[in-house]
């Protein structure tokens, strides 16, 4: 079975239990920043970074976001004094810079929020974001929530940065947050522990007992608007979390396997033909793996095939609603998310099979939906 997340497993869980060895914040620390400062999820962390700096200024803000983003994420944010602003910019974080710089110029922006998708740091990006904010007073948040963790061989530059472990590994709630400045204000509230969460899953993984779906391809609700309360994952998430960063190598190497295999597969000729190759940085410790097709058609007539072979890909991200009704200009965006499918890569997917069975749904003896 070819699980859309992680799952725990009852070895895993019994050993995180007893993990002797359970200080997590030492293995999550970044070099000259405060933190980690830990929340359920990464929107929390957006919402609490944005909730502060309103704050601090004494009234609304304006944040300037990329325009392929999750929708979703915003809907903490919905519920607060911000206006958002969209930049166009793509899976590997090539910006327009001019599209920024007027931007900019015409509007007061308190905050830029710069992703790094999917495992790819666009370097070149960084630095520049980061220098031309600081020369017009804008507050960065890096985003690596598309990252399992922060040992990688990157500068940190954001004046926030964040990472949402509870993607990557078997946890309900983690995501880590740092800081250039002291946080004393932090809101220390910890979540009960999600028992029934874990009993799905690990039932899921043991029974393949259809209380928890395989997360079909499709779209979440990009227009909700929730209420914010801050908490702290629960004791439980913790423990796991501890266990898992414990022995990150072992999880990373995995995930380095089975992003190697799809680079690997997406070079054979027969593949080559319908799906470009994007990991142009050092593609690492994602979750998912983006197959961009050169044809949309191909996206509907794959995503199909894919669901028929228990492949749990996706079609991401959920743009956010003013991206998709208002703005003519993100065209090429829209075109990049009709294009693109997502195959989970995970640690705790087996690569070979995955292969075999995508290998299988590229075969022309498949019939085409
Ligand atoms: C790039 C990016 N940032 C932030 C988030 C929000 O993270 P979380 O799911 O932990 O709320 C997401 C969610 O999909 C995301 O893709």
């Amino acid at each position: 079975m070819i699980w859309a997340i992680p799952l725990p497993g009852l070895k895993q869980i019994i050993s995180a239990i007893f993990n002797k060895n359970s200080n997590l914040n030492s293995r999550w620390e970044i070099e000259k920043y405060y933190g980690p400062f830990w929340m359920r999820s990464g929107s929390e962390i957006l919402a609490w970074i944005c909730e502060t700096t309103i704050r601090k200024k004494g009234r609304g803000i304006q944040i300037l976001l990329p325009a392929y983003f999750c929708g979703q994420s915003l809907r903490y944010l919905r519920s607060l004094d911000v206006k958002f602003l969209f930049y166009p910019s793509d899976i590997n974080n090539i910006s327009d810079k001019k599209f920024i710089q007027s931007i900019v110029k015409e509007n007061e922006i308190d905050i830029f929020l710069l992703v790094h998708y999917f495992g790819i740091i666009n370097v070149c990006t960084q630095r520049y974001i980061k220098t031309f904010c600081d020369a017009n007073n804008i507050l960065v948040i890096e985003d690596y929530a598309h990252f399992n963790h922060p040992n990688m061989n990157s500068q940190f530059l954001g004046n926030y940065v964040f990472f949402s472990p509870r993607k990557h590994y078997p946890i309900k709630n983690g995501a880590a947050l740092y800081s250039l400045e002291r946080m004393d204000n932090f809101i220390y509230e910890r979540e009960k522990i999600p028992l029934l969460w874990y009993l799905k899953r690990i039932a899921r993984r043991y029974c393949n007992y259809l209380l928890l779906s395989n997360k079909p391809a499709g779209r979440q609700n990009s227009a909700e608007v929730n209420l914010i309360s801050f908490k702290e994952p629960s004791n439980f998430d913790y423990k796991m979390l501890a266990y898992y960063s414990g022995n990150i190598e072992h999880y990373q190497k995995l995930v380095y396997h089975n992003v190697y295999l799809l680079d690997k597969l997406i070079s054979e000729p027969k593949i080559a033909a319908r799906v470009g190759k994007v990991r142009v940085f050092n593609a690492n410790i994602t979750y998912l793996y983006p197959m961009i097709f050169h044809h949309t058609k191909d996206v509907e007539v794959f995503i199909k095939i894919f669901s028929k072979n228990k492949i749990p890909a996706i079609i991401w991200p959920d743009l956010p609603l003013e991206i998709v009704n208002v703005f003519a200009e993100y065209d090429k965006i829209l075109d990049q998310v009709k294009k693109t499918i997502f195959i989970p890569v995970h640690h705790d997917i087996n690569g070979e099979k995955l292969v075999k069975i995508l290998r299988y749904c590229f075969d022309d003896k498949i019939q085409i939906a």
